[in-house]
């Protein structure tokens, strides 16, 4: 626990790191939490993580944020790694106790979180479809199955990975990988966890999985989130969402592993919208 008037030191690591909004986030945590912190991006060159990361703690840094591309690397060098840190085998959120390197990941809870109370989603007994095979989708298959969904089907551009993936889980629940150009059927989620806007991209799936009941959500957010938002509103979407909610809610949830205070998150996530336009749409 902190002194009331000690100044805890947080950061986040990433490269690139400028577009981060994990300091406002955090603190505005802390202002509405009553909590003294300094938290800093932090660009780190790839050879440097663990020395970053180590010089941190040895100085008497509180907590780090973990993003792109490092999140596995955290995850290597915690001593303690908690189980959704595990089942990713990444880590977005590390601190100490009693002098060892903790780490979780906060990033499943946070997808779950944003789409049940922000978006008041129901997964259970749902068709989940989600695009992707990478680290993020690794982050966020556990908490999505224990909502129960009848289905949860796995693609990606290169088919193998959804199916180790899909492999992977498979004890977890009704889990399964198809190739992108055999989807068909509505589902009731769609999920795009692909890197895939980051160059402009975006998958050429096959009409029909989509129908006026079908909600749609990106893990990315603001201008990232377009190719895949603009592909959801022109098959007829019922909503489609970005991923800001989810980043306010990892956040709030590694605010909590560090604070012991659950943050409300409601007026950061609002103000963020306003920052970006609207980050949501709801068409009907
Ligand atoms: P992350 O850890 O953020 O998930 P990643 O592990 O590099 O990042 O995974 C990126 C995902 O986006 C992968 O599923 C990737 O597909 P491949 O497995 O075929 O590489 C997907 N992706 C990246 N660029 C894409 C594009 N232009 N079109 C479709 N999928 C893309």
């Amino acid at each position: 626990m902190n002194q009331a008037n000690t100044v805890s030191v947080f950061r986040v690591l990433g490269n690139p790191i400028a577009h981060s909004k994990s300091p406002e986030i955090h603190r505005s945590f802390a202002s509405a939490t009553g909590k003294h912190i300094e938290y800093i991006a932090q660009q780190v060159d790839d050879i440097n993580f663990e020395a970053v990361v180590a010089d941190f703690f040895a100085h008497g840094g509180k907590g780090l944020n973990i993003t792109v591309p490092f999140k596995q690397r955290a995850h290597d060098m915690a001593i303690h790694v908690r189980p959704a840190a595990r089942r990713a085998g990444a880590a977005n959120t590390l601190w100490q106790e009693q002098g060892q390197l903790v780490a979780d990941n906060t990033d499943g809870i946070g997808l779950l979180r944003d789409i049940r109370q922000n978006l008041n989603g129901i997964l259970q007994g749902s068709r989940i479809l989600v695009l992707g095979a990478g680290g993020a989708v690794r982050g966020i298959l556990q908490p999505l199955l224990e909502q129960q969904p009848q289905q949860l089907v796995l693609a990606n551009r290169t088919h193998q990975k959804s199916q180790k993936l899909a492999q992977d889980f498979s004890e977890l629940g009704p889990v399964s990988a198809c190739e992108v150009n055999r989807l068909k059927a509505p589902f009731d989620w769609i999920i795009n966890a692909t890197a895939a806007s980051l160059t402009g991209d975006f998958l050429d799936l096959p009409s029909g999985l989509i129908n006026y009941k079908t909600r749609c959500y990106d893990m990315m957010y603001g201008d990232k989130a377009m190719n895949f938002r603009r592909w959801a509103l022109t098959q007829g979407a019922s909503t489609v969402n970005d991923g800001m909610g989810m980043l306010v809610e990892q956040a709030a949830a590694a605010f909590y592993l560090w604070h012991n205070i659950y943050p409300d998150t409601a007026k950061v996530l609002m103000d963020l919208q306003l920052q970006f336009g609207c980050s949501s749409k709801h068409l009907n």
